[in-house]
């Protein structure tokens, strides 16, 4: 019996167990972070371990998240490589042109974390409306000694009115969310409107960004990151918002302008902010660690495991699909660039 030889992968992120052992029934794995060893790659180093070593073959495929980079410079340095799959539904890490240009197939993980990731949003919205971390740490500290009318008062959500900036399939299901369950008022701001239909459902008015701005109680930023959308919100934009308002970025680090926000909620310019992701992450503007009125998370916001799993089972699937041999093998499900398949790299 002939043994068909199995394409070489490199996991190069932490990886469930269940995951891990389904890939190798597929392809050849190459798993250096296992289950809980994060790897910060500097690109010599994740070209050299993608390029093999001694005889290895050089990688046909990877599995990523929101990192590490995937650009022209890593390409060219690794021709082997036929399949970039994200279990992230951003893919700012990864020079799609460049990936297509070279043939090579990138696929991402959308859907599977709308909802988790909507519920997130909302809770952090909440959170920072009600200044919950600001309170914990007053608590915890031993400073609680009596009650009083105005201890830690803060905005309400229900009845308010939701500005989201970005309605993707995330920012519909925020705004649905403030809509329905909360009855606020929902504004939006998107390059392209939504239907009129959906508009009527979720009672979703667009309305221009400056207006979104001025007139939104709780802004919650969902705009994937591009270069165009650098510093979406920076000073200028701060400046627009009621000193009452809140600001929640659960989108990516670097569509909020994070010294300018900084400087607005120590000034009291804006009332507090609710951030999940940075500029520059994991590393946290030292501004934000020192102003209160902001409550900070580590990047958590499709963080079930359930949504977690499918996102690395959809990424999987997409490898598999890629590099997988007989009937495994066939169109990935969440291709971004499927037509590079018709063309062998
Ligand atoms: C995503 O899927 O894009 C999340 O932000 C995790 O990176």
């Amino acid at each position: 019996m002939t043994s068909i030889a199995k394409a070489r992968v490199l996991v190069a992120i932490p990886m469930f167990a269940e995951v891990l052992a389904g890939l190798a029934q597929h392809v050849e794995l190459d798993a250096p972070c296992g289950t809980d060893q994060a790897i910060d790659w500097a690109p010599e180093a994740l070209a050299a371990r993608l390029q093999g070593v001694q005889g290895m073959p050089g990688a046909a495929g990877i599995l990523i998240a929101g990192s590490p980079r995937i650009d022209a410079a890593l390409l060219a340095a690794c021709p082997a490589l036929r399949a970039v799959c994200s279990m992230a539904v951003g893919t700012n890490n990864i020079d799609l042109a460049a990936c297509t240009a070279a043939g090579v197939l990138v696929s991402n993980a959308p859907d599977v974390l709308t909802e988790t990731t909507a519920d997130f949003g909302f809770a952090l919205m909440m959170a920072t409306a009600r200044r919950i971390t600001e309170s914990e740490h007053f608590l915890r500290a031993g400073r609680w000694t009596h009650w009083s009318y105005d201890l830690f008062a803060g905005a309400d959500v229900h009845g308010a009115t939701l500005g989201v900036l970005g309605m993707g399939r995330i920012g519909s299901a925020i705004a649905r969310r403030g809509a329905l369950g909360f009855g606020m008022k929902v504004i939006y701001h998107n390059r392209s409107r939504l239907d009129a239909a959906t508009e009527q459902q979720l009672g979703a008015r667009w309305v221009s960004k400056q207006d979104l701005l001025r007139e939104a109680d709780h802004l919650v930023i969902v705009v994937p990151y591009s270069p165009a959308s650098h510093h979406l919100v920076g000073a200028a934009e701060l400046a627009l918002m009621k000193p009452t308002a809140t600001l929640t970025n659960i989108a990516r680090g670097g569509v909020v302008d994070d010294a300018a926000l900084a400087a607005a909620l120590r000034e009291r310019r804006l009332a507090a902010a609710g951030l999940d992701v940075f500029e520059g992450e994991p590393a946290v503007h030292p501004d934000l660690l020192t102003v209160p009125n902001v409550v900070l998370t580590p990047h958590i916001a499709s963080a079930s495991l359930r949504t977690r799993r499918a996102m690395a089972d959809l990424a999987a699937a997409n490898l598999v699909a890629v590099l997988g041999n007989g009937v495994h093998r066939g169109p990935p499900p969440t291709a971004l660039n499927p037509d590079v398949l018709a063309l062998s790299r």
